[in-house]
């Protein structure tokens, strides 16, 4: 068999692994070949494709990004796109596809198979840790360690300069990173986009942990919003899935902050920070299991599904369902966390 792998939508630690696991088992198992697609859907979308062979996948292991490049290339954002993308893979041989990707990657890909009859099987991917179909996505433990490690060297200069310090992070439509970096780093205070925040509320916590001779660390969403709502957000600037681009939570709340408490506030926003980079051991080894169940489903003809971690092992669900279901933080999480707040 010839079979095509692409990586779409926003990169993220790991990526390589999958890629890696995928053509080394392809290769040296079952004997197939493989076709790089470039760009996420945009490769099969105007053929541009790279060889991918086992010298191909050497030494990638460790390295962040993806080999492929990774766009928020839309195939169905023109009305022939799919058209398209089946001709060309027909026009090089391909007899179906690995698409390694997020929400709308996959939900192009269940599309593409549902609604146009291509050969495809999916992979999860995602620091924000958002797809409800899996229980962890590769990507996330590299950003929640990235994340912690910015807070634990944040105490202390909060400290010396006795100021609040604010860390923005990745989270578009669920806190997990948020929650994940903000309990592990010890935050005073966690807002995520699941609830609106107070931030009376969130000025209180300042003078609480003040009162404490400490300085208080505040981790904030990128998607979190203020009861009322944020009143500067860009909505005009979206992606090619109508996606806005977030930002500006943490300066907000920093001016905000100031004027209620009198107190200086700085914000530090982690933004691409989170997903470059190498993977920790945990991304490594869940990418690279996803990988090898990828690459045994299009070995036994399992097309329309995708590899997903239940508990500690890895099934496969259908690709419809990967992308049903926004998985955000469960209320409970998130209480349990406030014993540490203030
Ligand atoms: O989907 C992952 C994610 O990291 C989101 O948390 C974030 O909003 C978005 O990607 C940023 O994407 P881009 O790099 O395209 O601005």
């Amino acid at each position: 068999m010839r079979i095509g792998v692409l990586t779409g939508g926003g990169d993220c630690p790991g990526l390589n692994a999958v890629i890696r696991a995928v053509v080394r088992k392809g290769v040296g198992v079952y004997g197939h070949e493989f076709v790089g697609y470039r760009d996420g859907w945009r490769g099969p979308l105007e053929a541009d494709s790279r060889p991918l062979g086992v010298p191909e996948v050497r030494g990638i292991l460790p390295r962040g990004g993806t080999i492929l490049g990774s766009s928020r290339t839309n195939p169905f954002a023109d009305a022939d796109g799919p058209k398209r993308v089946a001709e060309n893979l027909e026009a090089a041989g391909v007899d179906g596809l690995i698409a390694i990707g997020g929400e709308d990657t996959l939900g192009a890909a269940s599309r593409l198979h549902a609604e146009h009859g291509i050969p495809i099987v999916g992979v999860p991917k995602t620091i924000d840790n958002d797809l409800g179909a899996t229980d962890y996505t590769f990507g996330f433990d590299t950003a929640v360690n990235i994340a912690m490690e910015a807070i634990d060297r944040l105490h202390t200069t909060a400290d010396s300069h006795h100021r609040v310090l604010i860390v923005e992070v990745m989270g578009r439509h669920a806190g997990w990173i948020a929650f994940h970096a903000g309990l592990a780093g010890g935050a005073n205070v966690i807002l995520i986009p699941e609830r609106n925040f107070d931030v009376e509320k969130v000025c209180e916590l300042v003078g609480r942990r003040f009162a404490s001779q400490f300085a208080p660390i505040i981790v904030v969403a990128e998607g979190a919003v203020p009861a009322g709502g944020m009143p500067d957000r860009n909505e005009a600037s979206t992606d090619a899935f109508g996606h806005v681009r977030l930002g500006g939570i943490g300066h907000w709340l920093e001016g905000e902050i100031e004027r209620r408490t009198g107190k200086e506030a700085r914000a530090t926003v982690l933004g691409h920070v989170q997903r470059g980079g190498t993977p920790t051991a945990f991304d490594r080894v869940l990418a690279t299991r996803f990988g090898l169940h990828a690459i045994d489903a299009v070995h036994d003809g399992r097309w329309g599904t995708m590899a997903a971690l239940r508990g500690t092992e890895i099934d496969l669900v259908e690709l419809s369902e990967a992308t049903a279901e926004l998985k955000t933080l469960p209320p409970s999480m998130y209480e349990e966390a406030e014993v540490f707040f203030g």
